[in-house]
């Protein structure tokens, strides 16, 4: 009998931890081990927190091997496989950016290195927490042992967002549909981009025109989670919870042979994005590692708006190296 998959989730009494715990305890990531969850919480949402895992004991999942709770990262990161960074600190009214990414600094640059204390050699660290790319670049420079392939920032949500418009613009079942890429930071700036999807096999550019693609497509989905903050007064949670969940078990489990992920990675230099940024590229991933799909061709339209969300993520990086995070 093999030991349970110890697996990390950061603000698990927020929204999304409240769609994540029960996924994951029901066994959504995949394989057959059984999962021990470890969850972090700031102090005084603790006894929130204690709250969810009653009704995670309610739920009596035949597939969950235990909780344990703390406030303290590298207890809860002791020994996990998988840590999905989920808790940061929103943008609250007045707060300059620097100040969003001063604050979050401080959270991701203590959870990187009990991380690189505590958690397991095999460790997986994904980051959900905006602003993810940055996040992710800040935990993964705290935590030197780690490789720097151990660390990703979600932008899988994006990738499933604009799936979903395409399948509802061409009639054709979400799961007909492969090969989607988000490319840069998860932001407004993203790029969708359809030009190598296939739809039930055939080019999404023989299904649709260049007007929908730029007018419609395109800012839908980049603009979806501020649509859905507008509508919910709150942002994304189940959405965001399942493609934390679908990401990981990609990364875990991998990817169909003839499909690929979005997911936000430590750049190689590849497709010009400068080594080192935390970008998302269309990747493939089995046996728990990932790759960069490699010579997609990129035209100039691609290439100008790969470029201005790379240039933002770039800003990032500058300012949080200002600020000495990483
Ligand atoms: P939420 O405010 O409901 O929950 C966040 C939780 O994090 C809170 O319970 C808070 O106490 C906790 N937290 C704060 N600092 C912490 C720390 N240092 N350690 C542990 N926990 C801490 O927010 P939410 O709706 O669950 O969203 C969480 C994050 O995910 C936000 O940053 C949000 O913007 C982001 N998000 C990302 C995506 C994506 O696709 N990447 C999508 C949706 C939301
Ligand atoms: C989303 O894409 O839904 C969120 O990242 C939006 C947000 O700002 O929390």
């Amino acid at each position: 009998m093999s030991t349970p998959l110890k697996v990390a989730v950061t603000g698990a009494a927020g929204q999304i931890g409240y769609s994540l715990l029960f996924r994951i305890a029901s066994g959504a990531l995949g394989g057959d081990r059984e999962v021990e969850l470890r969850l972090l919480e700031v102090t005084p949402a603790l006894k929130a927190l204690e709250g969810v895992v009653m009704e995670l004991d309610d739920c009596a999942f035949p597939h969950l091997a235990g909780v344990e709770i703390g406030d303290d990262p590298k207890e809860v990161f002791d020994g996990v496989e998988l840590a999905l960074l989920v808790g940061a600190r929103p943008r609250s009214a007045g707060m300059e950016r620097k100040d969003l990414l001063e604050a979050n600094g401080a959270i991701f640059t203590a959870q990187g290195r009990a991380l690189n204390d505590a958690a397991a050699d095999n460790v997986r660290i994904q980051v959900t927490g905006n602003p993810a790319n940055t996040n992710a670049l800040i935990t993964a420079a705290n935590a030197p042992d780690i490789p720097r392939d151990r660390f990703s920032a979600l932008t899988r949500l994006d990738h499933n967002r604009a799936i979903a418009q395409l399948s509802r613009k061409t009639g054709v079942p979400a799961h007909d549909i492969t090969r989607m890429t988000i490319w840069g930071n998860h932001s407004a700036t993203q790029y969708p981009d359809l030009f190598h999807t296939l739809v039930d096999g055939r080019p999404a550019t023989e299904l649709v025109d260049r007007e929908w693609i730029e007018s419609d497509f395109i800012p839908t989905v980049a603009k979806r989670g501020t649509a859905i903050i507008e509508a919910r007064g709150l942002s994304s949670a189940a959405s965001a919870a399942s493609a934390t969940i679908d990401a990981a078990r990609s990364w875990l489990f991998g990817t169909p042979a003839d499909d690929w992920q979005s997911m936000a990675v430590v750049s190689d230099g590849s497709y010009g994005v400068p080594e080192g940024l935390v970008s998302s590229f269309p990747v493939t991933t089995g046996g728990g590692s990932w790759s960069i799909v490699q010579d997609l061709e990129i035209d100039d339209f691609s290439r100008s708006r790969i470029d201005a969300s790379v240039a933002e993520l770039q800003e990032e990086a500058d300012a949080v190296r200002s600020l000495g995070l990483v």
